[in-house]
């Protein structure tokens, strides 16, 4: 299969992620099946991105004329079957292996032999998610960023048994919709959340053991580090929740005692303060 063989993407999931991605891919021509379990999900993406793409032309990134254009290149389906015109796939249904293992086998069953299947895991192994599927060779790991129409990096994962054509395709493929890949080999956390999150958790730290406040260390980081976002405000962005959880990806996969989560995050999540979803983490977003 080559670049210009894909013409149909499917995107499984409708989600925060799958909305992001069907939007990147339709904006750049793609047709797109957009695969939810029930069409209230669906209708909450199409409205989301109908609103983002509105944000897109208000900043001259697109033009009005071209907003339908990219509207119509959209299907939201519920039926997994309609899959089956696809010339590739991205996976971004729940972080929850049991979940991946359901959609993953069903789509493979359904998609021609030589469509490439990527996932947008950010901690599952892309290695055993690969041989859950008849096709370990053309399956890939596509993790791009939230909010996926704004952020220009998309990790391309290398699985054991990923092809190199399977490889080279995706990084090409993503290029296509305007994003700058890197490749990186599938071990627990990738890069992105291998560094990330050891950041986030030291901050917790510094917070626990009342080195300073939440908005000093967010303050350290942006003025002196030239972040353009506090470690702590990003954590209340991504959800302490799934700090945690990634953290225990990190720790267990790699052994380390240097991921142990700190506990400050654990007691948070404890007390249900996940940050902005929740109105509550390290800042409040009250009102
Ligand atoms: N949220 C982030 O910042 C972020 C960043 C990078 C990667 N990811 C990864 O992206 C994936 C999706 O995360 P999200 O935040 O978009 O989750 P989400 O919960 O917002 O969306 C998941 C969607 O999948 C749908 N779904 C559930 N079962 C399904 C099925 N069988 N078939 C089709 N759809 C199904 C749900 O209804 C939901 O709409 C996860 O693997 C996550 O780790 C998330």
């Amino acid at each position: 299969m080559n670049l210009t063989d894909i013409k149909t993407v499917a995107v499984l999931g409708a989600g925060t992620m799958g909305n992001g991605i069907a939007h990147v891919f339709a904006r750049a021509g793609f047709n797109v099946i957009l695969r939810d379990v029930d069409q209230r999900y669906l209708d909450r993406a199409l409205d989301t991105i109908g609103k983002n793409l509105d944000r897109e032309v208000k900043k001259g990134k697109l033009t009005e004329a071209q907003k339908p254009g990219v509207l119509s290149r959209l299907k939201p389906v519920s039926d997994m079957a309609a899959i089956a015109a696809a010339d590739f796939v991205v996976e971004a249904v729940p972080e929850k292996l049991e979940i991946k293992r359901a959609v993953l086998t069903e789509a493979d069953q359904i998609l021609r032999p030589e469509v490439i299947l990527a996932s947008n895991t950010s901690s599952i192994s892309m290695t055993a998610l690969a041989a859950l599927t008849e096709r370990p060779d053309r399956f890939v790991g596509m993790h791009f960023m939230n909010p996926v129409p704004v952020m220009v990096l998309v990790e391309v994962i290398r699985a054991l048994q990923t092809s190199d054509a399977a490889f080279n395709l995706t990084m090409e493929l993503s290029k296509k919709l305007g994003k700058t890949p890197v490749a990186v080999s599938d071990a627990p956390g990738f890069v992105s959340n291998r560094v990330l999150m050891p950041l986030i958790n030291e901050a917790a730290y510094c917070v626990m053991e009342g080195v300073a406040t939440p908005e000093a260390v967010d303050a350290v980081m942006k003025l002196g580090m030239n972040h353009p976002m506090g470690p702590l405000e990003l954590a209340d962005l991504i959800g302490l929740d799934v700090c945690v959880d990634i953290l225990h990806v990190l720790h267990e996969g790699l052994g380390d005692p240097k991921y142990r989560a700190c506990p400050l995050l654990k007691k948070y999540v404890g007390a249900g303060w996940l940050g902005r979803k929740s109105s509550r983490g390290f800042y409040s977003y009250q009102g």
